[in-house]
């Protein structure tokens, strides 16, 4: 099974989810403060949790993920709460996949590692004091069959970010679940 990148396997866990989102990310919950107000953009959304916590906050959300059926399920969702949401289908493993996603006042990266070349392309899609948001397992997670150790966020990962964007939170934490991080940056304008 592969965390990140195998649409079959995510396809089938969304068909076969019971009838309402989970509860949203609590670290987002927590850090709401640093977002800018505005658009967000939810990569690898899943069936949005996330997404509608954030919608309920009154931010203008775009949700993109692989799974056709993680994106309707959202859809669905978001129709019975009267909420309009944009869904792209987007698989992020091929190259150039956020070209012409425009651009946010914040990103979202919820449980899903990115790779450093969408790292790069991420930094340009973002406002001037937009808010890139990435939590997920950390290099501390044990790894199992399911979770692999490139699953794992490490803090190399954002070597190659430039230096339009500063990190001005990072968080620790462990429960049931696992070891999860918290990276919040915030893209500086140009002077
Ligand atoms: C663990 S879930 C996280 C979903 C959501 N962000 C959340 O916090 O509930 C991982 C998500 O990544 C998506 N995903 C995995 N590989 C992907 C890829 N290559 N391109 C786009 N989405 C992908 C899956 O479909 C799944 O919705």
């Amino acid at each position: 099974m592969k965390y990140i990148g195998d649409r079959h396997y995510w396809d089938e866990k969304f068909e076969n989810k019971s009838d309402k989102p989970l509860s949203p990310e609590k670290s987002i919950i927590e850090n709401m403060e640093y977002f800018k107000k505005g658009t967000v953009l939810d990569i690898a959304c899943g069936d949005g949790r996330n997404t509608f916590f954030l919608l309920e906050k009154g931010f203008k959300v775009t949700g993109i993920d692989f799974s056709y059926k993680a994106l309707k399920r959202l859809e669905k969702f978001a129709k019975l709460i009267n909420c309009t949401v944009n869904t792209q289908q987007i698989d992020l493993c091929e190259k150039n996949a956020l070209k012409d996603i425009g651009t946010f006042d914040n990103i979202v990266i919820n449980h899903y590692r990115i790779n450093k070349e969408q790292l790069k392309e991420i930094e340009n899609i973002i406002t001037d004091d937009g808010i890139l948001f990435i939590c997920g397992f950390g290099h501390k997670h044990k790894v199992d069959a399911k979770i692999r150790k490139e699953d794992l966020i490490q803090p190399t990962d954002f070597n190659v970010l430039d230096k339009s964007l500063e990190l001005i939170k990072y968080e620790e934490n462990e429960d049931e679940r696992g070891f999860f991080v918290t990276y919040i940056f915030q893209k500086m304008k140009k002077l």
